[in-house]
């Protein structure tokens, strides 16, 4: 399954029927299908119908006989039905009373319901591309699976790699989150190192595929009975506050939809004294640059300039706000190494170019309008795959480690 494609249909409900059809435009042109509602009574009967067909509903403020905030509300006591996303469309949004009523009912830092104003078609395309690019859960299941356990044994990705000694050795009774586990490397590794001490670990993954696999690994092997692997969104994380003693978070960051969401939650479950150790780099397709081939400066600034979506090139800059606003206390407590990755052996640059090629699959209907069509996005992965296949490129990846002690 292409995951650009999943659950991509919006409902859509406004009483002006001119309006219904504009934004049926904006809607199919971000790639969603759309049912569009005059009546809001009509648009509730089919989100009960069929709740798992949506992953946004989209409603007008004024409407009768039930307005925007009514209409969500009644949503919501129904906990949204499951679906993801939610956004009213009014030309009040910016006015005092109305965005004071919306935060009355919904939590808005959250995205519970997202505002947009009637003239602002930048920031609805802007919020469609966002959500419809995901980290590519489609690619669940072995395939998925087998590409985080080869990625694991190449050189700058080892888990061992990245940590430093003393902060993987735990205590006894102590609770460990891996956060975004995938295969579950990192709880593998912990429980070995750990080997002789009593302590739980905890792999939380939102691809449910990869999260049996990683639990099947481990099935029956008396060193890993330690280890629980769950299927959860980082977002929701099933377990009560101040839980962990540790939560490590391992090349997860880059790809988060809403990552302060998640940093709330990591906060949350942590105890007081507990350590977050994150893990991540700077720059992904971006990095690859090369001095014998300049041409490809400008694809890459290209890149830059859009920035893509659900792909944060920028974490490291970005990540110290998110844990600052989390409550972490940054200045005082965090300490951090960078580690450059620079290799070019033969066998990391099959595994990097066969990686690369299953991105530029996945992210072919966002990456197309970059360069201007389907045609151009051909001719830089032509160029990718030429630098890569040059034995003058070496590759390098700036990732740095960071450690942070909650107060
Ligand atoms: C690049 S992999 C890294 C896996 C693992 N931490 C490692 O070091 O091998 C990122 C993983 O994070 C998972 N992930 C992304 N967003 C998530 C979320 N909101 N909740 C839970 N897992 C998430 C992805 O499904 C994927 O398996």
């Amino acid at each position: 399954m292409n995951t650009l494609d999943r659950n991509k249909f919006v409902l859509h409900v406004d009483d002006e029927v001119l309006i219904l059809k504009t934004y049926r435009e904006i809607f199919e042109n971000s790639g969603f299908q759309v049912d569009s509602f005059v009546d809001p009574v009509g648009a509730l009967d089919a989100i009960k119908d069929s709740p798992e067909k949506y992953s946004l509903v989209v409603s007008d403020y004024n409407m009768a006989p039930m307005n925007g905030i009514d209409f969500f509300k009644e949503l919501k006591a129904h906990n949204y039905f499951g679906i993801k996303y939610r956004a009213i469309i009014s030309g009040e949004v910016g006015a005092g009373y109305f965005n004071s009523l919306c935060r009355k009912y919904f939590d808005l830092s959250s995205e519970e319901l997202i505002l947009f104003s009637k003239t602002d078609i930048r920031g609805l395309t802007s919020f469609l591309e966002r959500i419809s690019y995901q980290y590519p859960i489609g690619n669940e299941g072995l395939k998925e699976f087998y590409r985080l356990e080869k990625q694991a044994l190449m050189k700058g990705y080892r888990p061992e790699e990245d940590f430093i000694l003393e902060d993987c050795l735990f205590e006894d009774g102590q609770n460990i989150l891996d956060a975004g586990c995938g295969s579950g490397v990192v709880c593998r590794m912990l429980a070995l190192l750990n080997a002789k001490k009593s302590i739980n670990i905890h792999g939380i993954e939102i691809s449910k595929g990869t999260a049996e696999l990683a639990q099947k690994r481990i099935e029956g092997i008396e060193a890993f009975s330690n280890i629980e692997f769950q299927n959860a969104n980082l977002e929701e994380i099933p377990h009560p506050d101040s839980f962990f003693d540790v939560i490590i978070c391992r090349y997860v960051y880059e790809h988060m939809a809403r990552p302060q969401k998640i940093t709330d939650e990591l906060f949350r479950v942590l105890k007081p004294g507990g350590i977050l150790i994150v893990v991540d780099t700077n720059g992904l397709l971006i990095n690859i640059r090369s001095a014998y081939y300049p041409e490809l400066d400008n694809y890459q600034y290209k890149l830059q300039e859009r920035g893509i979506p659900n792909f944060d090139f920028f974490i490291n800059d970005n990540l110290p706000a998110y844990l600052n606003e989390a409550g972490f206390e940054v200045d005082n407590c965090m300490s951090f190494r960078d580690l450059p990755i620079l290799f070019n052996d033969d066998e990391s640059r099959l595994i990097e170019k066969t990686r690369l090629r299953e991105v530029f699959e996945n992210a072919q209907g966002v990456l197309a309008p970059v360069f201007g069509g389907d045609k151009e996005l051909g001719q830089y992965v032509d160029l990718v795959n030429s630098v890569l296949d040059d034995s003058r490129t070496k590759f390098k990846y700036d990732k740095r480690v960071w450690k942070i002690r909650k107060s």
